[in-house]
C-alpha cells in the first residue's frame, strides 16, 4: 500500500490553466479538460482558484466550504471536496477568494500557502487549477504549486500579445523562486476557421511555440450552452464540435503524460517522502483507505 501512495504522489501531474487575459477559455477549457481526463478513468481533482466561482457555476455544484477555507481556515481538503461521479473531484470556490489575498499578503512565503497545503496530496492524477484572469498573489500561488501550465490563448491579436506575456511572467516567477514550471501546452481558443485574424493568429502561436501548440478549439454554440446546464460539453453535447475538440486534446495530453512525468522535477516529493510525518501520514492515509 505504501509503494502505491508513494507511486501516487510521484505520478501526481500538478497544472495550472492560467492566461492573465479574460475571457480566453480558461475555465472551458479547464472543466472540459478534466471532465475528459476522467472518463479516461484518470482520477482528476480540479480546483477552482477564481473569485468568479465559475466552476461551481458551470458545472451546478452547491458547496459549504471551498477552496478558501483551505487557505485561510485550516479545513481539512476533503470536507472542501465535491466529488462528481468516481473519478472527478471539485474544490469550488466563490467571491470570498477576493479576502484571501488581503488576508496573505503579510503571511511569510504568502506565495506558497497552496503548495504548503496541498503537500502530500494523493489519491489523484491529475490536479488541475483555473486560475482567474490576473497575476497576482492567487495565480502566484497556483503557479508555484504546479510544475506545468496549459495557456488557453484566444486566436487574436490581443490573445497572442498576453500569450508572450504570460511565458514572459512564467519565465520571472521561475527565476525568482528557483522554481521549475513548465509551458507544456498552448491551447489556440475561439477559433473561427472563416476569420481572416483567427487563422494570422494561430499561425504565429503555432510558429512560435511549435512543438506544444494543440489544435485549435474552434468556436462551438454548443460550448457556451453547455454551463447553463451544469454540464460538460460531453454530458452535453457530445458528437458536437466542441466535444471533439477538448476530446482530441485530452488524448493528447494522455499521450504525453509518460514522456511529461519522465521530466518532472522529483526531488521536492521524494524529500517530503523521506519526512518521517509525512511518511507516517500516508500510512495513516492508506490504512483508513484500505
Ligand atoms: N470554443 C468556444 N466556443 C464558444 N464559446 C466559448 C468557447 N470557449 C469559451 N467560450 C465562451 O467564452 C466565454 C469565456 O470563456 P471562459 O469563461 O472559459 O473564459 P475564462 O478565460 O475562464 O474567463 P475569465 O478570465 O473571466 O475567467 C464563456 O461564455 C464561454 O462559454
Ligand atoms: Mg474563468
Amino acid at each position: 500500500m505504501e509503494s502505491k501512495q508513494l507511486r501516487q504522489v510521484i505520478n501526481l501531474r500538478k497544472i495550472c490553466i492560467i492566461n492573465q487575459k479574460g475571457g480566453v477559455g480558461k475555465t472551458t477549457t479547464a472543466i472540459n479538460i478534466a471532465a475528459g481526463l476522467s472518463r479516461k478513468d484518470k482520477k482528476v481533482l480540479l480546483i477552482d482558484f477564481d473569485a468568479q466561482g465559475n466552476v461551481a457555476t458551470s458545472l451546478n455544484i452547491e458547496h459549504d466550504k471551498d477552496i478558501y477555507s483551505i487557505l485561510t481556515e485550516n479545513a481539512d481538503i476533503s470536507q472542501c471536496t465535491k466529488n462528481l461521479g468516481k473519478n472527478l473531484s471539485i474544490i469550488p470556490s466563490r467571491e470570498t477568494l477576493t479576502k484571501t489575498e488581503v488576508m496573505i499578503a503579510n503571511l511569510p512565503n504568502k506565495e506558497m500557502i497552496l503548495k504548503t497545503k496541498l503537500r502530500g496530496l494523493t489519491g489523484y492524477d491529475y490536479v488541475l487549477i483555473d486560475c482567474p484572469p490576473s497575476l497576482g498573489l492567487l495565480s502566484q500561488n497556483a503557479l508555484l504549486y504546479a510544475q506545468e501550465a496549459f495557456i488557453p490563448v484566444s486566436t487574436d491579436y490581443l490573445g497572442y500579445d498576453a500569450l508572450l506575456k504570460m511565458k514572459d511572467a512564467i519565465k520571472e516567477i521561475n527565476l525568482h523562486f528557483k522554481h521549475n514550471l513548465r509551458i507544456t501546452k498552448v491551447i489556440p481558443t475561439l477559433f473561427d476557421k472563416r476569420n481572416k485574424t483567427c487563422k494570422i493568429f494561430l499561425d504565429h502561436i503555432t510558429n512560435q511555440f511549435y512543438e506544444i501548440t494543440s489544435d485549435p478549439i474552434r468556436i462551438n454554440s454548443k460550448i457556451k450552452e453547455a454551463p447553463a446546464c451544469g454540464k460538460s460539453i460531453f454530458s452535453y453535447a457530445k458528437n458536437s464540435r466542441g466535444a471533439k475538440d477538448y476530446m482530441k486534446l485530452v488524448n493528447m495530453i494522455l499521450n504525453e503524460e509518460k514522456q511529461v512525468l519522465s521530466v518532472y522535477p522529483k526531488s521536492e516529493d521524494l524529500v517530503s517522502l523521506n519526512n518521517p510525518k509525512v511518511l507516517a501520514e500516508l500510512r495513516k492515509k492508506a490504512s483508513s483507505n484500505a
